[in-house]
């Protein structure tokens, strides 16, 4: 079988990883990147710590407007799927190239495959939400990392096609550990373990205008402990437009974004996790490190449940008391599987007819 996989942003590298290695013991893949992410530290340094093959294809889209952007992965990957005819075509989580992969394929009669299917906000101001709505209904295979997924789709009667197989980002994290603990990265920047707070933001709702990204950087400063910020590309641009640079006290350390196996062992020492990532609230959930989420809703509604994630918002104050005083309390459940979830869709893949 010759499967295309379509990735572009960071975290679609993390989640193709498995899947890739998994798809190519027994089938064909034509691995395609959209260009959406194109800096060294967004993009190449995943390929090289995942040991992701190089791809067949960087369309090179590069950043622009959600149309410009989408429509022109559009117009470039028609021309690569005509060409290679697939007989499936894989797109990953909710991103610009999930919608654009999706859409093409759909649009050329090619059966698409979800991976992370299922996942809501039931926010609509989320780029995110609405990649993933299409996307899931394009898709023929809708992979779920959890039981919440199915339920959501089942809500948009999407039934057929659903399979429950677990989160590909919780086998990437578990078969990534070990390497991770080996990495210097919290003795080379003068941390303690359990001495910081790991903290990453970049979701337009808290970076592209000036107030919330100020109150959170004001939390970050305030909140009396020393907090690692891998800044996104988006983030440190908005910061610099923004005159917020200079803003963050010395307790707070901007870095680059750093590959994955450093941010997993920045992740695992630390003391807790302040995020507005998705991947990262799930990272956290699965080492077991209290996640303060700086936004108003979740998809990852497990990690809320059993006790791990406190969804608080942007605001200041609530960000300051829920770093100072948040402590899980819940133990964790076995909602994203059991470490396989890429071997099933693999599986699932070729049971194909
Ligand atoms: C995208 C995804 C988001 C995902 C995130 C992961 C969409 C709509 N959003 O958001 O779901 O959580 O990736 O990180 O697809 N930039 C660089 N270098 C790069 C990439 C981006 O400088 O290599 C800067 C550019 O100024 C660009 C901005 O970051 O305009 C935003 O990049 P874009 O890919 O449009 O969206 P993300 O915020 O990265
Ligand atoms: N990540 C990384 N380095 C960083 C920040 C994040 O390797 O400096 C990884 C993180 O471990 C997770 C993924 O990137 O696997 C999450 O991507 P991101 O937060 O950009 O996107 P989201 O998950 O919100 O879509």
């Amino acid at each position: 079988m010759r499967i295309a996989s379509i990735v572009g942003a960071r975290p679609q590298f993390v989640k193709a990883a498995p899947v890739s290695r998994e798809v190519r013991r027994h089938n064909e893949e034509i691995l395609i990147h959209t260009g959406q992410h194109y800096d060294e530290a967004m993009s190449d340094v995943f390929f090289e710590v995942l040991d992701i093959p190089k791809p067949d294809y960087n369309l090179d889209v590069g950043s622009g407007s959600h149309a410009r952007q989408t429509g022109e992965m559009l117009i470039r990957l028609e021309e690569v799927l005509e060409k290679e005819d697939p007989d499936v075509v894989l797109v990953y989580g909710d991103t610009n190239s999930t919608l654009a992969g999706a859409l093409a394929a759909a649009k050329l009669h090619l059966p698409v495959g979800h991976v992370e299917a299922g996942l809501r906000s039931y926010n609509r101001r989320m780029p995110e939400e609405l990649n993933r709505i299409v996307a899931d209904h394009l898709s023929s295979l809708l992979f779920c990392p959890t039981q919440t997924a199915v339920e959501n789709l089942e809500k948009e009667g999407i039934v057929k096609g659903v399979h429950l197989v677990g989160d590909v980002m919780y086998d990437v994290a578990l078969a990534s550990a070990q390497a991770a603990r080996k990495r210097d990265v919290v003795k080379r920047l003068g941390l303690s373990r359990k001495g910081y707070v790991l903290a990453t933001v970049h979701r337009p709702a808290n970076v592209d205008e000036r107030p919330p990204l100020e109150s959170v950087l004001k939390a970050f400063s305030e909140c009396g402990e020393t907090v690692v910020f891998p800044a996104h590309p988006r983030t440190r641009k908005k910061m610099q437009e923004f005159g917020l640079d200079g803003r963050v006290t010395g307790n707070v350390r901007v870095i680059d974004p750093v590959d994955y196996l450093d941010f997993l062992a920045l992740l695992i020492d630390a003391k807790k996790v302040a995020t507005d990532s998705g991947g990262v609230q799930k990272e956290a959930y699965f080492f077991g490190i209290p996640c303060v989420t700086l936004r108003d809703e979740t998809e990852w509604i497990e990690t809320v449940e059993d006790g791990w994630n406190a969804v608080v918002g942007t605001d200041t104050e609530d960000v300051v008391d829920a770093i100072k005083n948040f402590n899980p309390r819940g133990t964790k459940s076995k909602s994203f599987g059991d470490g396989h979830a890429a071997e099933k869709i693999a599986g699932l893949l070729e049971s194909l007819p």
